[in-house]
């Protein structure tokens, strides 16, 4: 990527690329600006149908479930938007109050940082696929119950082996966790590469754009996430 595109990107996410007053000078060209920007009955439904369910099956599959509590109060299921054979998937936790409304995942504030963030590292939104670990709006926004996201899981195994992408982003605690089965916190699980299950498809974990919209002084490390990723993505063919 040109390197005046990737300022404009790095601006559009929040990040300062120079210092007011001491400005350090900016890379040369072909270096990346790491420094400046450093400091997830019937037999229909069952998990086996699931689990050899095509696109159309699984996506009328998850609109119309009901193997937890939370569907009595959506107004739709959000089953995820994008390519279907994307290289990237990028994961988050649960549609919020805009995505239950239209029906598709990150659309609302943090969506629009989301947005930033891919094309910060050269993706448009179109060109990956993006889920939440759990498919249905929990109400007032609170986290997912564990047993939300195990009556969903099947759902998000199905997308990943549908799509086989080259990475997952996992974006914030509730799709780490759930991803990763650990409760450490995203700071710790941060810089690592680690695995999806027993697929072998590498997963990198970063912040939740809404959680860098309330801290954006965090932004810069999800900048280094952004770019372990892409170095893991490049390295994985
Ligand atoms: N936050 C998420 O984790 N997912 C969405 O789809 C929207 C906000």
């Amino acid at each position: 990527m040109e390197q005046h595109k990737r300022y404009q990107y790095l601006e559009a996410m929040g990040i300062q690329t120079w210092q007011p007053r001491q400005a350090p000078p900016r890379p040369a060209a072909g270096q990346a600006p790491v420094m400046e920007a450093a400091a997830s009955g019937s037999p229909r439904g069952t998990d086996s149908a699931i689990a050899a369910m095509d696109w159309s099956e699984l996506e009328a599959t998850i609109k119309s479930c009901t193997r937890c509590a939370l569907h009595t109060q959506r107004t739709q299921a959000v089953p995820g938007v994008g390519h279907r054979q994307a290289d990237w998937l990028i994961i988050g936790e649960a549609p919020g109050a805009d995505e239950d409304k239209q029906g598709e995942p990150f659309v609302g504030r943090a969506g629009k940082l989301l947005d930033q963030m891919l094309l910060a590292i050269g993706l448009k939104r179109e060109e990956v696929y993006i889920t939440n670990i759990v498919k249905c709006r929990p109400p007032g926004n609170r986290d997912p119950k564990p047993e939300e996201a195990a009556a969903c899981e099947n759902y998000l195994r199905r997308q990943v082996n549908l799509i086989q992408p080259k990475i997952i982003l996992a974006v914030g605690r509730i799709a780490a966790h759930n991803l990763l089965k650990t409760d450490q916190r995203v700071g710790a699980l941060r810089g690592k590469r680690f695995e999806y299950a027993d697929t072998g498809i590498p997963v990198v974990i970063t912040y939740h754009p809404a959680y860098l919209l309330r801290s954006p002084g965090e932004k810069r490390k999800a900048w280094q996430d952004l770019l372990l990723a892409r170095r893991v993505m490049d390295d994985s063919h």
